[in-house]
Parts: structure tokens; C-alpha cells; sequence
């Protein structure tokens, strides 16, 4: 949130821009006069290093689409083209399938974050709701690079997915020879996921910047869960605020080398992270008439895989279980409105908002377990009994907000 005050017009090449473009008020508006609660925290670095990601992602991705061939005829030989001949090829791969992983690691991070600090509440439920879309076009773009090495674990586990759009009811059959573009996945199925990989990355960018713009018209939340513009000094400035640049520029900055540290480490020395970012079946060439022995996709998407096989096919039909699989993501988007309590953050919340998050996370974390495992009579029962407490989370939240005893909120931001 920005403060009008009066900045010295600026002179020389920056002033010839200015007088064209308004550089100066977007740099105060967004940047040094957008003042952030002083109190964030490590959990505000998520977002920026998601972005940083996105870049990653974005840049990588189209210097490998140079020397990638979307046909299912050459497409697994030119990703052995990509690691062997091409200059630097295996560090643009390894950085794009590592970086895939770490999006989704920050972005669940950055979405609990939400969660804990009630960073969804009025006047923010349009900033979440927006923040819902991007993960589903980040689920989207996943799903459609997946095929593309057009391995193993690519080609059936786009099978398997693909053919749930076969459960519907009346139109199931139609809808997945649609979304293939053939009867079984093939390389018209590949040509169209590339064309959609390349496309959805730029809408998320689109994305992201409404997501952006969103949050600096209603402006960041904090662990106290504290409207900071509520409490302004004589010149309008927020008491709890401090300047978003230079303070958060330069903690970001750090955020952003130790995680690029991290990330390195992965790229360099641990690539498929022992077959959790890059599955050791994806090596060998598609093949249709060999199905593996177990299929699971990668382990961002294993929590939804593990509630879709949870949910027993009634009448021999997957559909009630692709139900459960949909509705677990987007029951997201009632957040907002599901959760009654008069405050914000988990901090001030009562004790059963803290068990139901708890228990949230933790259901969340051992379905994407359960997920990457072949199925089993006890992973079944377990998976069914943790995808009850995911959604309990969500559909008893109107209850026990309502009704649990809440602390009082303090007038100013605790550090
Ligand atoms: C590409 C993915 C994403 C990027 C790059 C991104 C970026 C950001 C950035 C830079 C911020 C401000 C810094 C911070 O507070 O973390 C932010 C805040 C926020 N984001 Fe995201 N975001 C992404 C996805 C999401 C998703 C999937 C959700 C929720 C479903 C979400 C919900 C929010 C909310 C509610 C805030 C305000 C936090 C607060 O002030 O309390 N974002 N986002």
C-alpha cells in the first residue's frame, strides 16, 4: 500500500523515460513507497522465490524447446539428443525438471502460509482466488511437460490420468478421445501437450502479475493477521510498515541466493532426487505394449492420485473417485468463505483451528506418500481414513471457526 508524498521529478535518460512512461510512480507505487508489515518473516519469501522459479522455469524451457522434437517417433531420442550433444543440454534439462519440483515444493509452502495467516479473508479473497488459478494452470503445465520425454512413467501415466476423463458419465468416451486427439496417447497427444506446455507458462505470467497487482491493492498480511493500513502516523505512512524497497528487496535477495545454493546442489549432484523429481522408468522409451509395474505421477500431483484411488469404482466407474480427485482442489477456492472466525491468523485462533491445520498438513504430506506407493489393502484403508481428514479440514471449518474461543488480536504487529 503507497503513500503519496512528494518525490524530486527525476532528470537525464531516467527523466526522458519518465515523462513516457510512468517509472517513477510504478517503482514508488509498487516498490519504495509500497509499504509491507515490518513483521513478515521467512514465510513472505515464498512468493518471490516462486517467481524467481517461474523465470527459471520460463527461460529453460524455451532454450529447450530449440532442440526438442515434439513426435512421438523422435521425441525420447532428442531429450538424449538435449543431455549428450547439445551444448550445456543436460544442465537446461536437469534445470527444468528440478526446478518443476522446487515450483510446486514453494508453492505448497506459500499456499500453507495462506492458510495459517488467513492471508485469504476480506479484503483478500480475489488475491487467494487468483492465487487458486495459477496453481491450477501450474498443475496444467506440469501435466502437459510430463508426456513430452515421452518415457515410460510419461506415456502411461498420461494414459492413466487421460482415461479418467473416460469416467464421466455420457461423454467420458468422447472427452478423452478429445483431450488425446486419437484413441490411445500418440503423437498427435504429444504434439498438442507441447503446444500447451509452451503456451500456459506465459497465461501464468499474466497470471501472476494480476496475482501481484491484487496484493498491492489490498497489501500484504503478517503473522498477527494485523490490517497494518488500519494505524498511520501524521503523514499517512502505516506505524507496522516499512518501505518494500530497499528492507524486503534485500531479504528477498538473500532468500533468493541461498536458495539458488540449494537448487544448485540438486541440479548438479542429485538431479532425480533418488526418482522423486525424475522417475528411473522414464528412461527407457515409451513403449504401448508394455505396461509398467506400477504407475504413479510425479509427487506434487501423489496427494489428488491417492484420494482418486481411495474412493472404490462404483458400478466398475472411477467417476465418484475423479469427483473426490477434482473436488479436493477445488474446494480451494471456498476458503474464503468457509472459514467464519473473527480473526485472522492461526495465532489468535482457537485450538481446534490449530489441530484441524496440523492435521491437514500431515493427511496432505502421507496422501502424497500413499500416492507414489503401489496400492495396498492398508494403503487404501489409510488413504481413505487421510483423505476423510483433508476434507474435514475444509468442510467442518465453518463449524469449528464459529464456535472455537479466539485470543485477543494485539492493536500493533508483534516481532
Ligand atoms: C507461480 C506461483 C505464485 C507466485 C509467483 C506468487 C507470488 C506471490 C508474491 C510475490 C506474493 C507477495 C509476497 C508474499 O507474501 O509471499 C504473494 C502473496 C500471496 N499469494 Fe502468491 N504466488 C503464487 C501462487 C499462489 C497460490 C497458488 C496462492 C493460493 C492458492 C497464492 C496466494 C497468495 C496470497 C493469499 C498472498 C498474500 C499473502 C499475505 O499477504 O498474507 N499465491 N504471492
Amino acid at each position: 500500500m503507497s503513500v503519496d508524498s512528494a518525490q524530486p521529478t527525476p532528470t537525464g535518460l531516467l527523466g526522458w523515460f519518465d515523462k513516457r512512461f510512468p517509472v517513477m510512480r510504478v517503482w514508488n507505487e509498487h516498490l519504495a513507497e509500497y509499504y509491507a508489515p515490518k513483521n513478515m518473516g521467512l514465510w513472505s519469501v515464498f512468493g518471490s522465490l516462486a517467481l524467481l522459479v517461474l523465470v527459471i522455469q520460463i527461460v529453460s524451457g524455451i532454450w529447450l524447446a530449440m532442440s526438442y522434437k515434439p513426435s512421438a517417433t523422435e521425441a525420447f531420442a532428442s531429450v538424449e539428443y538435449i543431455m549428450r550433444d547439445v551444448n550445456w543440454g543436460w544442465l537446461l534439462r536437469y534445470m527444468h525438471s528440478t526446478g518443476a519440483s522446487f515450483f510446486f515444493i514453494l508453492v505448497y509452502l506459500h499456499m500453507f502460509r495462506g492458510l495459517m495467516w488467513g492471508s485469504y479473508k476480506k479484503p483478500r479473497e480475489l488475491l487467494w482466488i487468483i492465487g487458486v488459478v495459477i496453481y491450477l494452470a501450474m498443475m496444467a503445465t506440469a501435466f502437459f511437460g510430463y508426456l513430452l520425454p515421452w518415457g515410460q512413467m510419461s506415456y502411461w501415466g498420461a494414459q492413466v490420468i487421460v482415461n479418467l476423463f473416460a469416467a464421466v458419465p455420457g461423454i467420458g468416451e468422447d472427452l478423452s478421445v478429445w483431450v488425446r486427439g486419437d484413441y490411445v496417447i500418440s503423437d498427435a497427444t504429444l504434439n498438442r501437450f507441447f503446444a500447451f506446455h509452451f503456451l500456459i507458462p506465459f497465461l501464468l505470467a499474466g497470471l501472476v502479475f494480476l496475482h501481484i497487482v491484487a496484493l498491492h491493492r489490498v497489501g500484504s498480511t503478517n503473522p498477527d493477521g494485523i490490517e497494518i493500513k488500519e494505524n498511520k502516523d501524521e503523514n499517512g505512512i502505516p506505524k507496522d510498515g516499512i518501505p518494500f524497497h530497499p528492507y524486503y528487496t534485500v531479504k528477498d535477495s538473500v532468500a533468493f541466493v541461498v536458495f539458488l545454493a540449494v537448487f544448485s546442489l540438486v541440479m548438479f549432484y542429485a538431479p532425480d532426487m533418488g526418482g522423486l523429481f525424475l522417475e528411473g522408468p522414464n528412461f527407457q522409451p515409451a513403449d504401448p505394449l508394455k505396461t509398467p509395474e506400477h504407475i504413479a505421477p510425479v509427487w506434487y500431483f501423489t496427494p489428488y492420485y491417492a484420494m482418486l484411488r481411495a474412493v472404490p469404482p462404483i458400478a466398475g466407474s472411477q467417476f465418484p473417485g475423479v469427483v473426490v480427485m477434482f473436488a479436493a482442489i477445488l474446494i480451494l477456492f471456498l476458503v474464503p468463505w468457509l472459514d467464519r472466525s473473527p480473526v485472522r491468523s492461526i495465532r489468535y485462533k482457537g485450538n481446534l483451528s490449530k489441530i484441524f491445520l496440523a492435521a491437514f498438513a500431515v493427511s496432505f504430506v502421507v496422501l502424497a506418500y500413499l500416492g507414489l506407493k503401489p496400492a495396498s489393502d492398508l494403503y487404501t484403508l489409510l488413504s481413505q481414513i487421510f483423505t476423510v481428514v483433508y476434507f474435514a479440514f475444509f468442510l467442518l471449518m465453518p463449524i469449528y471457526t464459529k464456535l472455537e474461543k479466539t485470543k485477543p488480536v494485539p492493536e500493533r504487529v508483534t516481532t
